[in-house]
C-alpha cells in the first residue's frame, strides 16, 4: 500500500482529521517560531494574518509580544479578530494587501519590527469556502478573489476578457502546464459558441475534455495546474512577492527576522532568489567586468534548504505537504 493509500485509508477510516476539520492548522508552527524567536516585548508582524493561528502562536510565545496582522481577505479578518480578541490593544488587524506594510507601518509610526512572517498562498478558509470558486470540489461560480472587492476581476472575466494567447500564457506560466495551449483553445471556443465558463465545474470539464483524464498513475485532477494559474493571476500573487520581501528587510530592524512559508515552487523560486540578490550573491551574467544586479549583503539566510513538514504533521495536515519555510535575517 503506498503513503497516500495508507493516509486516504486512515482518513476513511476516521483516524484521521478531514480538511474541513483542519480549518484552522497553521503549518510548521513549531519550525516558524524556532526560526523567528520572538521575546517579551517585541513587535511582529504577520502579513498573511488568514484565521490568526500563527499570530496567535507568536503572541502566546512571550510576554507582551505585539502582532500587525495584514490580510486582503474580509472574512479571514472577522475571523481572525474574533480569536485574537482576547489580547486586546496588543494586535492590531488591518485589511489591506501585503505590498502596503510600509505604508501601514509608517501610519501607526512603527519603527523597531522585530519579525515578519508570511504564510502565503490561500487560506482552508477560503478553499473549503464553495462559494468562493477557489476549488472544483465544489461547483459554484468562478471567482477566485482573495479580496472580494467589485473591482477587481473574476476569475471568470478574466478567461472573459483575454485573448486566446493571454489565457494559454497564465496556464502555462502559472500552472507550469505543459497543454496549456489546448486548454486556452478550448476555453476560447466555448466563449465563441456562446458558452462562457461561469462556473468551476464548467472550467473544471473544459479542461478535462480539453487535455483528457490522464494516466492512472495521474496523482491529480486534469484542472488543478489550470486552477492554480488562475488564482495566481486573479490575485497576482507573484508580481508582488519581490517588492515585499525587500520591504519587509527595509522596515525590519536590525537582527530581525523574515519568514516565509511557500506552497508551490513559482513562489519559492522567487523566495529562494531574493533572498540569495539580498544575501549579496551576484546574479550578472559571466564575463561582466563589474557587477550591474546591485547585489548587496544586507541579510543572512537562515535556511541553507528550505524547511518542510514532518511525517507526523503531513499525516494530520495535508496542506503541509507541500509547505516550504525560508527565513532570514537582517544584518545591516
Ligand atoms: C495560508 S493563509 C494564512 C493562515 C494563517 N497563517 C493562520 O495560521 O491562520 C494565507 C492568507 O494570506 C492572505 N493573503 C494572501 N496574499 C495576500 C496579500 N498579498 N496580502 C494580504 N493577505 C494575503 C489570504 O487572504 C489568506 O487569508
Amino acid at each position: 500500500m503506498s503513503y497516500r493509500d495508507f493516509v486516504n485509508r486512515l482518513r476513511s477510516l476516521k483516524m484521521l482529521k478531514t480538511n474541513a476539520e483542519n480549518f484552522h492548522q497553521p503549518v510548521l508552527l513549531d519550525e516558524t517560531l524556532r526560526l523567528l524567536q520572538p521575546r517579551a516585548g517585541e513587535i511582529f508582524v504577520d502579513a498573511t494574518l488568514g484565521l490568526g493561528g500563527h499570530a496567535e502562536a507568536i503572541l502566546e510565545s512571550a510576554e507582551n509580544i505585539t502582532v500587525f496582522g495584514i490580510d486582503r481577505d474580509a472574512e479571514a479578518i472577522g475571523h481572525a479578530e474574533k480569536r485574537l480578541a482576547k489580547y486586546g490593544e496588543r494586535v492590531k488587524i488591518i485589511h489591506t494587501n501585503f505590498s502596503e506594510i510600509k505604508e501601514v507601518l509608517a501610519e501607526a509610526k512603527v519603527e523597531n519590527v522585530s519579525g515578519i512572517l508570511a504564510d502565503l498562498g490561500v487560506s482552508s478558509l477560503q478553499f473549503d469556502s464553495a462559494e468562493r470558486g477557489f476549488s472544483f470540489r465544489f461547483d459554484a461560480p468562478l471567482d477566485m478573489r482573495m479580496n472580494a472587492e467589485p473591482e477587481t476581476e473574476t476569475a471568470a472575466e478574466l478567461l472573459e476578457n483575454s485573448s486566446e494567447e493571454e489565457i494559454a500564457d497564465i496556464i502555462y506560466k502559472y500552472g507550469e502546464e505543459r497543454l496549456s495551449r489546448r486548454i486556452a483553445r478550448r476555453i476560447v471556443w466555448k466563449r465563441e459558441i456562446g458558452e462562457p465558463i461561469k462556473t468551476t465545474k464548467e472550467l473544471a470539464e473544459t479542461v478535462e475534455k480539453a487535455i483528457g483524464r490522464g494516466s492512472a498513475k495521474d496523482k491529480i485532477h486534469p484542472a488543478t495546474r489550470t486552477f492554480q494559474a488562475l488564482r495566481i493571476a486573479v490575485n497576482q500573487e507573484l508580481e508582488i512577492l519581490e517588492d515585499f520581501i525587500r520591504d519587509s528587510i527595509d522596515v525590519l530592524k536590525k537582527d530581525g527576522r523574515l519568514a516565509i512559508i511557500t506552497f508551490h515552487s513559482l513562489e519559492d523560486r522567487i523566495v529562494k532568489h531574493t533572498f540569495q540578490k539580498l544575501a549579496g550573491k551576484c546574479f550578472c551574467p559571466p564575463r561582466i567586468p563589474k557587477c550591474v544586479c546591485g547585489a548587496e549583503k544586507i541579510i543572512e539566510i537562515l535556511t541553507r534548504k528550505p524547511v518542510i513538514a514532518g511525517d507526523a504533521e503531513t499525516l494530520e495536515n495535508p496542506r503541509a505537504r507541500s509547505a516550504k519555510l525560508r527565513a532570514c535575517l537582517k544584518i545591516n
